[in-house]
């Protein structure tokens, strides 16, 4: 197996380039002109983009910047999210094409056309009125990924309330502080789930995020603002139930009648919050608005999926990050995709239950993250073999940098070696692909996203914010406003301005490093700060080290995201347990194996340390900042780089030596 940080390390190596195939380019959705468009005039670009939505009330101003860093655009224009991407099919003659392939974990399958969508999403909006809500009230969505979770975000559209869904993986812990912060009144979530051939229980975790935590906890008191928690029967299995605050969804949504008015909103109406780590301890409420977050996510799905009538496309993301949001609910449906919508995990009941899935619906456009490639691999290619992938024409990468071994790998056995690849690099905070080749027009480059999208602007600079010369590296960075940025941090201007805005003056800052090779193309390096990247998902340090500090036996904690074959960075805690803590058990396994699960149930277990070691200190500077370099260092088996800035340089000896007598 590869290893990535060395990869990385040694991308400018990596000389291979693909020219697209002349068949693929002359049926393209894009062409070379679209550069060229919005090389001549980028607003009038984006103008012309957002006119392929259906406007109720359209705009006549592009964009207003005067209040920068917090953009407006179109926003004179009136238009529902949910009428663009389910009813505009509808009224157009559209309504018979399938939305939906549901696939669900234990085999069952579900059709769904455009017109079972509309029927359904216009019950819901009616079921969603009929408890109180309405335009702007906040709804957390906690589903697994079934077609109510789709049904339920259009129907929060419809109303014009604002949904934020939770990832069903984060834990009750999670779950409350997200549902505080945007005083959601509203909880939609399901009995359960399936996963790995299991029902796993989410409305229990529901109502211990509603409960009071205790004394002396972060909640001391029972959630103030969820007034109802509608509850989809998934598993049937048996659910406790708060008489007066709980709904079945059959009973509040399926009575409705299917007719349902969509509330017009402004164009700068917020659609929805979807929360993400950042540097701090708490998760950010990121915010996106209609009418530029759906232009951007619409555009760039028709651009670089190249989107046909008869494809058949599958994003593998879960609808709870912004990839489900942009790629499988807003952007495909506004396009009236086919798509396919699974879900359970790649290897229930077996490690061929993907390809079995494309091969079944005849998948056309698959899109997903590098840490599902390198599983692939490692797994091995006699599996995906067994199946007829010859359905597959596009593929796509997101969520973490790809290095040229997996990409070369998802280009032969996947792709057959016909298939463009488009690496696309974007965050929840871009709302839309920013840098991606342009299939059929880009050449491509094993491990490269190669070029920004026309009509965005983005740069690599150095520390003082100059551009750097090709050949060279530094910080990534965006220098005009596109449609789909966001336009906020729920409630907190200042935080917004500061961690955006506030490095490069008058420059977007991703967070990320990149370096632009001799041609000019973008290679991605991974986060500059303190944000990991699991598997494709976003995780803070201090959000994990808070977490373990808040445990008994820990008197301090440190956290490195350490380079892995697999997942790309993995959490490896360094922990030292406190003198004065009763019943710690004597071997570090048992404590590292309790900490682990202290974690889960805190955050979720997408956060759950891969690696605790007990150590009896962690290298600190002088000012007594956390060197996580040389963590890093251990945890990835090196030797340790320079110390001389540690306040005590012997430390790391005493950690090594620590560790290998196994303490
Ligand atoms: O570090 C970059 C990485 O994922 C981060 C954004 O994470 P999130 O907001 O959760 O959104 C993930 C899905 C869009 C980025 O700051 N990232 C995302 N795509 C790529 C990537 N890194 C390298 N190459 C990519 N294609």
């Amino acid at each position: 197996m590869v290893n990535v940080a060395h990869t990385l390390e040694n991308l400018h190596h990596e000389s291979r380039s693909f020219r697209p195939h002349a068949a693929f380019a002359a049926h393209a959705n894009a062409t070379s002109y679209e550069y060229k468009k919005a090389g001549v005039d980028r607003l009038q670009y984006w103008r012309e983009a957002a006119l392929r939505l259906a406007w109720r009330q359209p705009f006549t101003e592009i964009l207003d910047w005067s209040d920068a860093p917090v953009a407006r655009w179109f926003h004179d224009g009136t238009l529902n999210a949910c009428d663009n991407a389910v009813d505009r099919h509808v009224r157009e003659g559209r309504g018979d094409r399938v939305a939906f392939h549901f696939v669900g974990e234990p085999g069952d399958t579900e059709t769904l056309t455009y017109s079972d969508i509309h029927e359904r999403v216009q019950k819901a909006a009616n079921g969603l009125v009929a408890l109180g809500l309405g335009k702007g009230d906040r709804v957390a969505i906690y589903l697994p990924q079934i077609p109510e979770a789709v049904v339920a975000m259009l129907a929060c559209a419809r109303i014009g309330a604002i949904h934020s869904v939770v990832f069903g993986g984060f834990s009750a812990e999670s779950l409350r502080q997200r549902i505080d912060d945007a005083e959601a009144k509203l909880v939609i979530t399901a009995d359960g789930g399936n996963r790995r051939g299991a029902h796993l229980a989410l409305k229990p975790l529901v109502d211990e995020a509603l409960a009071s935590h205790g004394e002396g906890t972060a909640h001391p008191e029972p959630c103030a603002s969820v007034e109802h928690v509608l509850v989809v029967r998934r598993t049937g299995q048996e659910t406790a139930w708060t008489e007066g605050r709980d709904v079945w969804w059959h009973d509040a949504v399926d009575p409705q009648p299917a007719e349902h008015e969509p509330e017009w909103v402004e164009a700068e109406h917020p659609l929805f919050i979807l929360y993400t780590s950042g540097t701090t301890g708490t998760p950010k409420g990121l915010f996106h608005t209609t009418g530029g977050y759906l232009t951007g996510a619409a555009h760039t799905h028709r651009i670089v999926f190249d989107l046909k009538p008869d494809d058949v496309y599958w994003c593998t993301a879960d609808v709870g990050w912004i990839t489900g949001h942009s790629y499988i609910v807003y952007g495909p449906m506004i396009n009236g995709a086919t798509q396919v919508l699974y879900e359970g995990t790649p290897n229930t009941p077996h490690e061929g239950r993907w390809w079995e899935i494309v091969e079944q619906f005849k998948v056309t456009i698959l899109y997903t993250a590098p840490t599902a490639i390198r599983t692939f691999m490692k797994w091995g290619e006699a599996i995906p073999q067994q199946f007829d992938l010859s359905s597959l024409r596009l593929l796509g990468s997101v969520g973490e940098p790809i290095n040229p071994e997996a990409w070369m790998w998802y280009r032969r056995v996947i792709g057959g070696d016909r298939c463009p690849i488009v690496d696309t690099w974007w965050q929840t905070e871009t709302g839309a692909i920013m840098i991606s080749p342009l299939p059929g027009v880009t050449a491509t480059k094993p491990g490269s996203a190669m070029t920004a999208m026309p009509g965005v602007c983005v740069d690599v600079v150095d520390d003082a914010g100059r551009p750097v010369p090709n050949g060279e590296g530094g910080y990534l960075v965006i220098t005009e406003p596109w449609p789909s940025m966001l336009r906020g941090i729920w409630g907190n201007r200042h935080r917004y301005v500061s961690t955006y805005w506030n490095h490069f003056d008058g420059m977007y800052f991703a967070g990320d490093g990149a370096k632009k090779d001799v041609d000019g193309d973008l290679w991605l390096l991974g986060r500059v700060d303190d944000v990991m990247n699991v598997s494709g998902h976003r995780l803070t340090t201090t959000e994990i080290e808070h977490s373990l500090v808040a445990h008994p036996w820990v008197a301090e904690a440190a956290v490195v995201g350490a380079s892995d074959e697999v997942t790309g960075q993995a959490v490896v805690a360094f922990v030292i347990v406190r003198g004065d803590a009763h019943g710690v058990p004597e071997d570090g396994d048992e404590v590292a194996a309790a900490l682990r699960e202290h974690v889960r149930h805190q955050i979720g277990s997408l956060a759950k340390p891969r690696t605790i070691l007990v150590v009896s200190e962690v290298p600190k500077t002088r000012s007594g900042k956390i060197m996580r370099r040389l963590l890093r260092d251990v945890a990835e088996d090196r030797p340790t780089g320079d110390v001389t800035t540690l306040a005590d340089p012997s430390v790391m000896d005493a950690i090594r030596t620590g560790l290998e007598a196994g303490t």
